[in-house]
């Protein structure tokens, strides 16, 4: 048995803007899942809004995912007989909730540069591009809480910028919560706090706002990083 998280105690104020740092398989993919009810903790509880998902009969823990989060993944998981469109309004149209579709679609696709893509579907587009669709479905509900796994991971500068200025917007503006998988420094510069995963436990986290440049963040991360993984309440 793969033990992928250990004794993680990680507590997210709403409205913060969060970011999970770690090597390739620290475990932030899987604490990303374990937040979002997709995978539950073989011990320990996951509390949302002072909810236990582990408590939630599996439909009510759909709506409740469907309607208060938006999640980015990784890999995307975009359905590939869907289009642009369709996979951007799927969480709203598995919802009933048609005509918010419609009047919330145009802007997502322009503000994520899509609407000369919207009729392709995930095989005929670039990841850079299906990476945007992705950011999209998350962000068509307007959800309390974002969930984003590298979500800049595809694009080019630019674009990732541009992905960390709508997400910051929508904690700065709108007070949502979001928690974000990266490993960029300058990605993580525009979040308010960084959470630092290593071999399966979190060993601390730092708040971003004293560094003016994401070399400063980097080298707190690496110090951070290289200490022995002890485990610490964040
Ligand atoms: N379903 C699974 N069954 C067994 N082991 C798993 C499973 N999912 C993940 N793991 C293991 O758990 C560990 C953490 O994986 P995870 O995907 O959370 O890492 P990560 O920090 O997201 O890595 P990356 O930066 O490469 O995406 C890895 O060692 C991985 O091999
Ligand atoms: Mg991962």
């Amino acid at each position: 048995m793969v033990r992928a998280l250990i004794g993680v105690d990680l507590t997210v104020a709403k409205g913060e803007f969060v970011a999970v740092m770690g090597a390739s398989g620290s475990g932030k993919s899987t604490l990303l899942h374990l937040l979002a009810g997709l995978t539950t903790p073989s011990e320990g509880t996951v509390e949302i809004e002072g909810r236990d998902l582990g408590k939630m009969r599996d439909r009510e823990l759909t709506l409740f995912r469907r309607r208060r989060i938006g999640i980015v993944f990784q890999a995307y998981n975009l359905i590939p007989t869907l289009d642009v469109e369709q996979n951007i309004c799927l969480p709203l149209l598995a919802d009933g909730r048609r005509r918010e579709a419609k009047s919330r679609l145009e802007p997502i696709l322009a503000t994520l540069d899509l609407a000369d893509r919207r009729k392709h579907r995930p095989d005929q587009l670039s990841g850079g591009e299906q990476q945007r669709v992705a950011i999209g479905r998350a962000m068509i509900t307007d959800p309390a809480i974002v969930l984003a796994d590298e979500p800049t991971g595809n694009l080019d500068s630019a674009a990732g910028r541009h992905v960390c200025e709508i997400l910051r917007e929508a904690c700065d503006a709108r007070g949502r919560t979001i928690v974000m998988v990266t490993h960029e420094p300058s990605v993580a510069v525009f979040t308010r706090r960084v959470v630092v995963l290593k071999d399966g436990r979190c060993v601390g986290s730092f708040e971003t706002d004293r560094f003016d440049h994401a070399d400063e963040l980097a080298a707190e991360y690496q110090a951070m990083s290289s200490a022995e993984a002890a485990g610490a309440e964040v």
